[in-house]
């Protein structure tokens, strides 16, 4: 008996030290990136990492659901109980700095010196993750929310041969495709989804600037502009899915592709993943109204404070940050390199497209992907519009994000 549980100590402790060995390599990046386009872009990156840091090994620590709703749920607990991923994904911006504000990342400033990142990134985004002097992420690259998809074959098929540039004309166009049988040709998902659509109305009714000016407290929420906006918003809902309030993005994208709606209002990701799903009819366009305004927002990658493996960590947050590593991620992703040196050449059309329109538009930030609020803010706004997805209160809709808003105005 004595021998046995004196070899079974052996074999454990022997185990357990091969065991430390292996884990002291491993890189376990937190994402939101499961699945088609977004597992593409993810494992570009992820190739560049095992040549660009070949001592380490990528531990895949992916939770799946469309902008992170259930990954971010997963993350906060693990934060709370000291159990950090080596990395995980968050947005450039406010809702960086939630973790920020929480002392939940390490400034590596000093790596930004090293790296040569400084320079690579544009001075507005450098700014924007910039907190008291210091930085504390690597932003993978820039995605643009307010894209317009559509079904090519679908739209045609109603005659319309020219993407709407107005609201009053997009919706002259859902007019025609429900006139010619399509029942719900504007597809929409649930809650942040929801919120993304409302946020591309206030930019075609109130303009970049005012609609700016929401979410540093220039512009006022009680306002007869946004009233009306949240009327077209509610005129827009007539045109959806019924059952809006159940969907992902991807399972409202797929009644695009299988030609049940026209058009889906949605971030750059969806080039991404109707590329990696096989799907070449589509079209694209910037939300009707929007004029040259880019709403972007950035992943970013962070060093979570307590990190295992720090050196590990710190290869993927170089491999994110340079040129190599933000083209092959960007140019499977959809989106586009936050550095700006990398160039065009390689990418699929929709980016090359996106990539010359970044410089020349006018940029506004996204409230449903972090750049422009926190978590808190963003979290009251999706519960607000989910309420108004089932009561269609407009008074009661403005007043929740006027309320929303106070409690918020200054702490973004
Ligand atoms: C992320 C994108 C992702 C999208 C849909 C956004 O919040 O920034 O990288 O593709 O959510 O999941």
């Amino acid at each position: 008996m004595a021998a046995l549980a004196v070899a079974a100590l052996f074999s454990a402790s022997a185990c357990s030290a091969d065991e430390t060995a292996a884990a002291s390599k491993d890189v376990e990046v937190f994402t939101w990136w499961a699945d088609g386009g977004e597992k593409a872009g993810l494992d570009g990156l992820v190739a560049q990492f095992g040549t660009s840091c070949a001592d380490y090994k990528f531990v895949n620590g992916a939770v799946a659901g469309g902008a992170g709703t259930n990954a971010k749920a997963v993350l906060a607990s693990r934060l709370q109980t000291n159990d950090p991923p080596s990395t995980f994904q968050a947005h450039a911006g406010a809702e960086l700095s939630d973790y920020i504000n929480a002392g939940q990342v390490e400034d590596i400033s000093a790596e930004y010196a090293t790296w040569g990142l400084t320079s690579a990134f544009p001075k507005g985004l450098i700014d924007n993750i910039t907190v008291d002097g210091k930085i504390y992420s690597v932003p993978a690259n820039i995605h643009r929310a307010n894209v317009l998809w559509s079904n090519k074959t679908v739209t045609a098929k109603a005659g319309i041969t020219k993407d709407a540039d107005t609201l009053d004309g997009f919706i002259a166009d859902l007019d025609k495709l429900k006139a010619g049988g399509v029942a719900a040709p504007l597809a929409l998902g649930k809650d942040w989804t929801q919120v993304m659509l409302l946020e591309a109305v206030l930019i075609s009714d109130l303009g970049a600037d005012k609609f700016t000016g929401l979410w540093n407290g220039s512009t006022d929420w009680k306002g007869a502009d946004v009233t009306a906006s949240i009327e077209k918003f509610k005129k827009l809902l007539t045109y959806t899915n019924k059952d809006r309030d159940t969907l992902d993005w991807t399972d409202a994208e797929k009644s695009i592709m299988e030609g049940k709606a026209a058009y889906q209002l949605m971030g750059d990701w969806e080039a991404a993943d109707l590329d990696a799903k096989g799907f070449k009819d589509y079209g694209y366009s910037v939300f009707p109204g929007n004029g040259s305004t880019f709403q972007w927002l950035a992943d970013a990658f962070v060093l979570p404070k307590g990190a295992k493996n720090v050196d590990g960590t710190k290869c993927w947050l170089k491999t994110v940050g340079s040129a190599e590593g933000q083209k092959a991620f960007n140019s499977k992703k959809g989106s586009i390199p936050a550095r700006t040196d990398v160039s065009s050449d390689g990418f699929p059309a929709y980016q090359q497209a996106a990539m010359a329109d970044w410089k020349s538009a006018k940029q506004v930030p996204s409230c449903a992907h972090g750049a422009a609020c926190s978590q808190g803010f963003q979290g009251a706004i999706v519960s607000a519009a989910g309420k108004f997805s089932s009561d269609g209160n407009v008074a009661a809709l403005q007043a929740a994000l006027a309320a929303v808003a106070a409690q918020f105005a200054g702490k973004k």
